[in-house]
């Protein structure tokens, strides 16, 4: 069984910056010959806004003849307590009718086993949203039924950056409330695997069994803009393959992807009142 995550293609027709990417990044995955594609999000540079960029790049991820699935990004449904952009009903509405489910458990069956691969909206964490609690309801529900098959999580925001018990790091990570309570279902049913993105960083850490991978963005890298975290600033996605009990993890470069910068281009992409780090 062959995974291949993608993540943070910040895909748009009237923003087109990052869009030469796409077709080297749609090329490969088809050479690649996957069951599953999972996009962690930011697939768009502004559905939260612009509805036509949920179009569009809906319209991309089918074109792939690839199963796939998706969870979003806050550039796709907005971030919990946004002063401009927050997740509500609405955006998540959006969300549903163009990329479908906004979290999601698929067992897969293979000759040796059978794994638990479950999709988390991480952009409800600490929303106090009623599709919050919701989320944690069945997750408890879901953890608790995988009947003893290995489990991945995928979801868009990386549960820390450098410990479990960090402080709040802002904008970068699943705050520490949420993230207390996430980490106590991956100790509790000891996962396998937690995916994320955001970062536009590549990265992995095994923490007590756990690993932990940050997929490579394929649109483009931040240069100054980001404070000092782990990983390395790449693009490309991660090829998992699932044997049995055991997962491979293979951070990959993608041929043909070029390296746009977002700190040249911010002032197109994202222009804001104040170009912060948090309003990215
Ligand atoms: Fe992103
Ligand atoms: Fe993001």
């Amino acid at each position: 069984m062959r995974i291949i995550q993608i993540t943070d293609t910040h895909l748009s027709r009237g923003k087109a910056h990052f869009a030469d990417n796409w077709a080297p990044l749609a090329r490969w995955i088809a050479g690649q010959r996957p069951d599953l594609v999972i996009h962690t999000g930011d697939i768009t540079v502004d559905g939260a806004e612009v509805d036509d960029d949920m179009v569009y790049a809906a319209g991309l991820l089918r074109d792939l003849g690839v199963r796939w699935r998706a969870v979003p990004g806050n550039h796709d449904v907005g971030d919990a307590a946004h002063s401009r952009q927050p997740v509500n009903g609405e955006r998540l509405a959006r969300w549903h009718l163009h990329f479908g489910a906004d979290r999601w458990v698929e067992d897969v069956d293979q000759n040796a086993g059978s794994w638990r691969i479950v999709g988390l909206d991480a952009m409800l964490l600490d929303s106090g949203l009623p599709e919050e609690a919701a989320q944690d309801a069945w997750l408890d529900l879901v953890m608790a039924q995988a009947a003893g098959r290995p489990i991945a999580w995928f979801l868009h925001k990386p549960l820390f950056l450098n410990s479990p018990e960090e402080a709040d790091t802002g904008y970068w990570a699943v705050k520490p409330q949420p993230r207390a309570r996430l980490m106590a279902l991956v100790r509790r049913y000891r996962v396998s695997l937690v995916a994320s993105g955001h970062l536009h960083k590549a990265h992995e850490v095994v923490s007590e069994g756990t690993r932990f991978v940050w997929a490579p963005a394929s649109s483009f890298l931040v240069g100054d803009m980001q404070p000092a975290i782990p990983g390395e600033k790449r693009l490309g996605a991660v090829l998992y393959e699932l044997d049995g009990p055991t997962i491979a993890a293979e951070i990959v470069d993608v041929p043909g992807l070029r390296e746009h910068w977002l700190d040249n281009v911010i002032h197109e992409v994202y222009p804001r009142p104040s170009s912060s780090v948090g309003s990215r």
